[in-house]
């Protein structure tokens, strides 16, 4: 018994010795064929970059500023003057139509909540305005 767990110690060392042979041997190959040298360090090659191209021409459609217009009628103007500072009027166009109470809410809530500083006269014209457009009643698009 004792003999025999003798026997597999020397294999074990017999095969870690043949391993670490191999492993110095292919390193030794590998510093003769020249991946190691100090030659060749460091010098991973890269594609070159593409050359710019000269004969590109760019063009810029005018900027948006307005966009969506707005239905025609008394108090646009006031409406382009007063809701546009803080956002597009793209804001009334992209709601719901909505009730002719909430639209006083609305422009309320513009003037109060977020200090639009809209005129008592001109919130007034801009709530006509919006609720003779822009309430299920009255929105044609
Ligand atoms: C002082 C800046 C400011 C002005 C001026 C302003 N708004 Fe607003 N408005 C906001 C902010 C802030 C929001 C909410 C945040 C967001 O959605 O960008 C908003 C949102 C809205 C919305 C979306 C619904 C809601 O309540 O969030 C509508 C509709 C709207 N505004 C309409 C108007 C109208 C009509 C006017 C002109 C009377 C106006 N706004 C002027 C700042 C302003």
């Amino acid at each position: 018994m004792k003999n025999f767990t003798t026997n597999k110690a020397k294999l074990r060392i017999l095969a870690m010795a043949i391993l670490a042979a191999g492993a110095a041997g292919a390193l030794f190959a590998e510093l003769k064929a020249g991946y190691y040298t100090s030659k060749d360090s460091g010098s991973i090659q890269q594609t070159l970059p593409t050359p710019a191209d000269t004969s590109s021409t760019y063009e810029a459609g005018s900027y948006v500023l307005q966009a969506p217009d707005l239905a025609e009628g008394e108090g646009l103007n006031e409406v382009y003057a007063n809701c546009m500072t803080c956002h597009s009027v793209r804001y009334i166009t992209m709601q719901p139509p909505l009730p002719a109470a909430a639209w006083v809410t609305e422009v309320t809530k513009m003037n109060k909540v977020y200090g639009a500083g809209i005129s008592d006269g001109d919130a007034q014209k801009i709530i006509h305005y919006l609720q003779a457009h822009y309430t299920p009643e009255t929105r044609k698009k």
